[in-house]
């Protein structure tokens, strides 16, 4: 793989190329849909080692199914600032959410490389293969396994079709057994910068390419069983039903209403499972799930104290069974202010105007805070449409943030010396 000076394209274009090059890995012919642990990741993590190996970095598929890049500083075994995010996808997705922040930096090392420039500490790559938690019931895995957060625990956890995270590293080529090995000493890492599309409508709206996140939305997930009594749809009155569906809907309205009633505060239920499910029977079974995020936790936490209550009362009403259970949780994360200023400092140099903004969006910079410093930088993406094929980034924003992380590096000063 040669560098964009070589190919005379701008950067932004030779990356944005290799990203939708990379949405080819999926394992739906009609969308993009690239889960943890699957063929498709596989095809797009040995994608991406030859990436990294072709920007002068040694590459590996570590023990959770991450691809670990390292490009030596100066002095070999130096300690490394790290970057990355993560290249496994939603249902459906678009193809820049998490894989933009892996080809940007690096064909940004590859520029480096070109010119035979090493700097004064080593640069890691890691794209992470379980931020988006859609086949597992947990989410996060190999953030938290570098950053020394992994509980073994979720190994024993299945997907749909009953397999479990352990058997699936090991049909992936990793080792479940390894799996806490991975984890980084603090003194080897200087801090983790991740680099992805806003995907919100800011920077669109402030009409900038750019700009810098100051803190990571926490988050909670939760799977909510109702239990009604399924029922013949032709005889069963209405008074004497114990409609679960029905219930799960006036739910689902009180959730939303409370939801929109705190700045900040969003709540989404996007999975809803009906049984059993046949249009001449009243359904005596649903599960759905919530999501509930804000950027403060106390928020977060009162509002969902707020809808247990709610949701408590409508089951009792109905004479319904309720059962809740948090499957995930993220805290929010404040970025750290010194990265913060190196990156406006970066974008200043690159003659644009820096803009600090919160992420709604939750990503791998939120566990890799409890091994070190965490920043990231924002790229604007059309009508900050996600999690949708819709999703899109123009080559000249991408070209942007490349040269804005390309500086970055070339100007960064690990934490503790910079003033
Ligand atoms: O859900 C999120 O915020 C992220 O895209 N996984
Ligand atoms: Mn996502
Ligand atoms: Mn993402």
């Amino acid at each position: 793989m040669t560098a964009a000076t070589e190919q005379k394209v701008s950067l932004g274009t030779l990356i944005k190329e290799r990203v939708d090059a990379l949405a080819r890995f999926s394992e739906d012919p009609e969308n993009l849909t690239r889960l943890y642990l699957t063929p498709a990741h596989l095809s797009a993590a040995e994608a991406v080692k030859d990436w990294m190996r072709g920007a002068g970095m040694t590459a590996r598929i570590d023990a959770i199914g991450n691809v670990v890049g390292r490009y030596e500083g100066r002095a070999p075994g130096a300690p490394a600032l790290l970057t990355g995010s993560h290249i496994d996808t939603v249902r459906d997705a678009g193809a820049y959410d998490g894989n933009l922040g892996v080809a940007l930096p690096i064909a940004c090392i590859g520029e480096l490389h070109a010119q035979d420039e090493r700097l004064p500490f080593a640069v890691e790559v890691i794209a992470f293969g379980d931020e988006e938690g859609v086949r597992f019931p947990t989410t996060l895995s190999g953030s938290r396994a570098i950053a020394g957060t992994f509980d073994p625990s979720v190994l024993a956890l299945k997907d749909e079709a009953g397999v479990t995270l352990a058997d699936a590293l090991r049909a992936f080529g990793s080792d479940p057994d390894s799996v806490v090995g991975e984890a980084r000493r603090r003194e080897d890492v200087l801090a983790f910068v991740e680099v992805h599309i806003e995907q919100g409508p800011v920077l669109e709206d402030a009409g900038l390419p750019v700009g810098v996140v100051t803190a990571i939305s926490g988050a909670g997930r939760f799977t909510i069983e109702v239990g009604g009594v399924a029922g013949h749809a032709g005889t069963l009155p209405m008074g004497l039903r114990r409609d679960a569906l029905a219930g799960a809907a006036e739910m689902l309205l009180a959730i939303e209403r409370r939801a929109g009633g705190s700045e900040g505060l969003v709540a989404t239920a996007g999975c809803l499972e009906v049984s059993p499910g046949a249009a001449n029977v009243v359904p005596g079974r649903v599960q759905f799930t919530l999501d509930i995020r804000a950027p403060d936790d106390s928020l977060r936490y009162a509002a969902f104290d707020n809808i247990r209550d709610t949701i408590e009362a409508i089951a009792r009403h109905r004479n319904l069974a309720l059962a809740i259970e948090e499957f995930h949780e993220a805290r929010a994360v404040a970025c750290a202010p010194a990265l913060m200023m190196q990156l406006e400092g970066a974008i200043k140099r690159c003659g644009q105007r820096p803009l600090r903004l919160p992420s709604g969006a939750g990503h791998d910079a939120m566990a890799m805070a409890a091994l070190c410093p965490v920043a990231m930088l924002f790229l604007r993406c059309g009508g900050g449409v996600s999690h949708n094929p819709a999703e899109s980034v123009t080559p000249e924003d991408v070209d942007v943030a490349a040269q804005v992380f390309l500086d970055f590096l070339r100007h960064f000063r690990p934490l503790e010396l910079s003033t």
